[in-house]
């Protein structure tokens, strides 16, 4: 393990300018490196947990347990992809801890130029190239602490992914057609979550939400099976709540549900 501080991005390139001042940065800060570990947002709870400041991203080249949405693992193979994950103190209301899973799709949306699926999977080519893991611990009114973790697939071929995920996974070297630069992309999803929580805390969800529903695409109109908390029904999209929930029209009864937690499926028209 290796900690540093302030060396996960470079500055702008160019001296003085006339603008305004920079803003200071909060996340990556400072950067803690596992050459392997068990799961970065688990090693970034602990130091959630021992007071670590704001802003710090917990980074690893291989997790040996990996974890994924809804209790599923994540494959974290040695030296292909990047997995990493922040401590956040966003002193706000416990309600808006789903933002942070939001966010974080967004700022890995477009730090890596792709889509997002429903409610923070990283698309390219309708293939799943990226997750969120955001993880809040929150009092009755306020979140005390969260954890958000990103892992993106960079340099996987087809036969680097275990069998059940072939056919549905992808990496960026897959659709770029040539090896990428991990650092590259580390660098490029701090300066994004960095951009994206300061708007938040200073703008509020809208931003965040609007940025959203444009890299979504299947958002409205879509006809999608969900997989909540029951048996799984279906319906239409019909867009963002104003909470990040996803609005569907139920078929059957018509009436509008709210998806808080969950999944969807897109349906095929036939
Ligand atoms: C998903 O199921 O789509 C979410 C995957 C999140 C994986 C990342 S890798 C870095 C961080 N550490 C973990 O154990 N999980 C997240």
């Amino acid at each position: 393990m290796s900690a540093g501080s302030g060396d996960a991005s470079p500055g702008p390139p160019g001296a003085a300018s006339s603008g305004p001042a920079p803003r200071a940065r909060l996340i990556g800060r400072r950067l803690e490196r596992h050459a392997r570990i068990g799961s970065t947002n688990d090693r970034a709870r602990e130091l959630a947990d021992t007071g670590e400041e704001e802003g710090t991203v917990v980074l690893a080249d291989e997790q040996l347990s990996g974890r994924g949405r809804a209790g599923r693992g994540w494959h974290s193979a040695p030296g292909l992809g990047v997995y990493l994950s922040v401590v956040l103190r966003p002193p706000t209301e416990a309600s808006r801890a789903p933002m942070l899973g939001l966010l974080a799709a967004v700022a890995g949306a477009c730090a890596l130029e792709c889509r997002i699926k429903w409610p923070n999977d990283l698309m390219l080519d309708g293939l799943k190239v990226g997750g969120v893991l955001a993880e809040a611990r929150t009092t009755a009114e306020s979140i005390r602490d969260a954890v958000v973790g990103i892992g993106v697939n960079v340099n996987h071929d087809e036969g680097d992914f275990p069998p059940e995920l072939r056919g549905r996974a992808t990496s960026l070297r897959r659709h770029r057609g040539a090896p990428q630069d991990r650092a590259g992309v580390v660098r490029a999803l701090i300066d994004s979550l960095d951009d994206w929580y300061a708007i938040w805390r200073r703008v509020g969800d809208r931003p965040v939400l609007e940025r959203f529903a444009s890299l979504a695409p299947d958002l409205r109109g879509r006809r999608v099976r969900v997989q909540d908390a029951g048996a799984p029904w279906t319906g239409v999209t019909e867009g963002l709540g104003p909470a990040g929930e996803l609005l569907v029209r139920r078929d059957g009864s018509g009436r509008r549900a709210a998806v808080r937690f969950g999944e969807i499926v897109l349906v095929e028209e036939v």
